[in-house]
């Protein structure tokens, strides 16, 4: 209430210090596993940048000394910013993941002979090798991505990204082994489900690990296992995740397939992007209009759109944890909450647990806001910033929050709330 109270609504935020605690969280487990298990082999924490690019974001991230991981060629552009501002160094991994196109391919090349000694370019399909070595001159580290196979409800058997274990063992054989440039240390996947306490999951994880040990045998100079992100977040007050239990069962699985194959344990990074910034943001709405289009529906209109703050809510359904900010102690009603585009799907009314919304029952003129929290991962790389959206609804002001070296709030507007001049401009007018 004292964030609308000072700075209005809409209002999205960031509280930064919670990415910096997510990275300390998973490092102590990982670490915790380790020990418990007698793990050779490192834990490295990479950071997805994908899942929020802005530079508040990864500022407090390299506070952190963590690795990076990147998806396209503008996200080079990014780390060579950051190098130049002494925020990350030349000798950091940078794991290249995403299919690559000439000007990724060029870029790397370029960042590898700038001195970028741990760039992993991350091999999606066996063409990029050749894309790859057209530019590389010297030596090179290369990564090759194991394709998963989907869940049995999903609407394809295998995942585009990456490549089979027959192709991985085929490329490593034809192209790699004998090259004077480069040397196979990683591969990597993905499991799209996410890391989950699954019979899925863990299945997929040992097959994967698997396929690890069947190229360390053929490939000496292996020695990293990049499980990829997925560690899910709380979008709802109502579930717990055991965080400990699911690394250290990670960490097991990983130690004890390795040894039953007499194989050295890998190093092991993690791409973590919700992870790291989900719990982070927040966005705060207030209720401006209220609607009743039959007996049991009701609405509460907000002052901004879920379709262009909160995209996942509209396009994968996706939920996050809501709550009234103020008028606690009324009576609580199941509502609709509506946006302000005109787009029937503009709308959210259901949260994990009970698939419905209750917010509180509030005369005529009382005022209600309400907030959405652990928004902070992907919502602005979907729902685009500061351009043209759905209906012309402006994207809202942007504060940033953090602590001084005394733990005192400070606050910091990133971004006013976006003017009809800014959208004019982009539009030609
Ligand atoms: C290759 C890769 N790594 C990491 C991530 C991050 O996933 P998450 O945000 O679920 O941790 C993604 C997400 O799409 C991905 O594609």
């Amino acid at each position: 209430m004292e964030l609308v109270e000072r700075f209005g609504s809409p209002l999205k935020f960031t509280y930064l210090p919670k990415i910096s605690s997510q990275i300390v969280k998973a490092r102590e487990l990982f670490e915790a596993s380790r020990l418990k298990h007698q793990y050779r082999g490192s834990y490295n924490y990479c950071y997805c940048t994908k899942s929020s690019h802005f530079r508040f974001v990864l500022d407090e991230v390299l506070k952190n000394k963590v690795d990076l991981e990147t998806s396209s060629a503008f996200d080079l552009d990014i780390i060579r910013s950051l190098e130049k501002s002494g925020k990350f160094n030349k000798s950091q991994f940078i794991v290249c993941n995403g299919y690559k196109t000439e000007a990724y391919a060029q870029k790397m090349a370029a960042m590898v002979q700038d001195g970028f000694e741990n760039l992993v370019c991350v091999l999606d399909n066996p063409d990029e090798f050749d894309l790859y070595a057209n530019y590389i001159k010297g030596p090179a580290k290369l990564g090759i991505r194991i394709a998963t196979e989907e869940e049995p409800n999903f609407l394809v058997y295998t995942s585009r990204l990456g490549m089979s274990y027959k192709r991985v063992l085929e490329l490593y054989q034809e192209k790699i082994k004998n090259h004077p440039d480069f040397q196979l240390k990683m591969l990597h996947f993905f499991v799209n489900s996410g890391i989950k306490d699954t019979t899925y999951y863990w299945s997929e994880l040992a097959r994967l690990v698997n396929v690890y040990c069947d190229v360390k045998e053929v490939c000496p100079e292996l020695d990293t296992l990049d499980i990829g992100g997925g560690m899910p977040i709380y979008t709802s007050l109502g579930v717990e995740y055991d965080y400990a239990y699911m690394i250290d069962q990670i960490v097991y699985y990983i130690k004890s397939i390795c040894e039953s194959r007499g194989v050295p344990e890998p190093n092991i990074i993690t791409e973590f992007g919700s992870f790291t910034v989900g719990e982070s943001g927040g966005v705060l709405y207030s209720i401006i209009g209220k609607k009743e289009q039959n007996d049991k529906e009701k609405w509460y209109m907000i002052d901004s759109s879920f379709i262009t703050t909160l995209p996942d809510t509209w396009g994968i359904g996706q939920k996050f944890i809501l709550l009234a900010l103020n008028q606690w102690d009324k009576e609580f009603q199941r509502i609709n909450l509506g946006g302000l585009t005109c787009d029937g799907q503009d709308f959210y009314n259901s949260d994990t647990n009970t698939n419905q919304v209750f917010m509180p029952k509030t005369a005529d003129g009382e005022k209600l806001f309400m907030g959405f929290f652990h928004t902070g991962a992907y919502q602005e790389s979907l729902g685009g910033y500061g351009g043209i959206q759905h209906c012309l609804i402006p994207a809202p002001k942007h504060l940033l929050i953090d602590r001084d070296l005394n733990g005192e709030l400070t606050f910091e507007v990133f971004a006013q709330e976006q003017s009809p001049e800014e959208m004019l401009k982009i539009l030609g007018y």
